[in-house]
């Protein structure tokens, strides 16, 4: 039995697209996770990972059910509350990365505390990170179009953990990349993990799936636990 710290406790989550829509594509998600885990979810394309880890992080309010983090409700705290809550508890990976194209690789590194912290303290914290994810300073002060997947994946994960966050939540962190890549994030996405980080990671890829320490499967609306997956 884990005794752990409660980091996520997700209960009952509901979550339809549009109002004539009658299908349910979160039809009472309920799921927990304890602090430094590594969760992760599987399901094929199209099934609401990406809608349930939106509902998670705060950026899409569901249609009934709540999210607990760190003993917050997450969707009873004003926008503002809950814009600040994100921006000091939580880190996102998007799917499709989200860089600001108009800013540097450093830039873009910086931008989630830009407000927050004194800027040439962050720009020496960005270097240190950019180093940690393989990112060489030959690339800090390009634009992200003028990297490869893999990079702009790594400058992304760079990103999400600037602010020291207590939960990473992962949307595909692997896909479009090939295997030795894959490797080196799936690597430092365990390094993160293992400096007392809980790990949400969605992903197709059930060779990084089971680098978790639980995976769950999403099916019609409803999340099941899998037995571990040993390939
Ligand atoms: N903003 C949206 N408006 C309407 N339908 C959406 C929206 N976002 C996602 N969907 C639909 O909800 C379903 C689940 O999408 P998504 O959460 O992206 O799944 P997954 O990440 O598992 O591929 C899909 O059928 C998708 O087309
Ligand atoms: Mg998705």
């Amino acid at each position: 039995m884990n005794w752990g710290i409660e980091m996520l406790y997700v209960h009952n989550l509901m979550k339809k697209y549009g109002n004539n829509e009658t299908l349910n594509i979160l039809d009472g998600v309920n799921l927990e996770v304890k602090e430094a885990v590594w969760c992760s979810i599987v399901g094929p394309s199209g099934t609401g990972k990406s809608t349930l880890l939106k509902c998670i992080a705060g950026l899409l309010k569901p249609d009934d059910g709540s999210v607990r983090m760190l003993n917050h409700d997450i969707y009873s705290m004003t926008e503002e509350a809950r814009s600040n809550f994100r921006r000091t508890n939580i880190g996102f990976i998007f799917q499709d990365f989200k860089l600001l194209s108009h800013y540097s690789v450093l830039e873009n590194v910086i931008m989630p505390l830009l407000y927050d912290k004194d800027r040439k303290w962050l720009m020496e914290k960005a270097k240190d990170l950019l180093k940690l994810v393989g990112i060489p300073e030959s690339l800090h002060n390009r634009l992200p179009d003028s990297l490869s997947g893999g990079e702009k994946q790594r400058v992304a994960i760079a990103r999400s953990i600037i602010g020291d966050p207590e939960i990473i939540l992962c949307d595909e962190p692997t896909g479009n990349l090939d295997t030795k890549n894959r490797d080196r994030i799936i690597e430092l996405l365990l390094n993160i993990q293992k400096r007392g980080t809980t790990i949400i990671c969605v992903t197709h890829d059930l060779e990084v799936a089971e680098k978790g320490d639980c995976v769950y499967r999403l099916n019609e609306g409803l999340l099941t636990k899998e037995e571990m997956i040993h390939l």
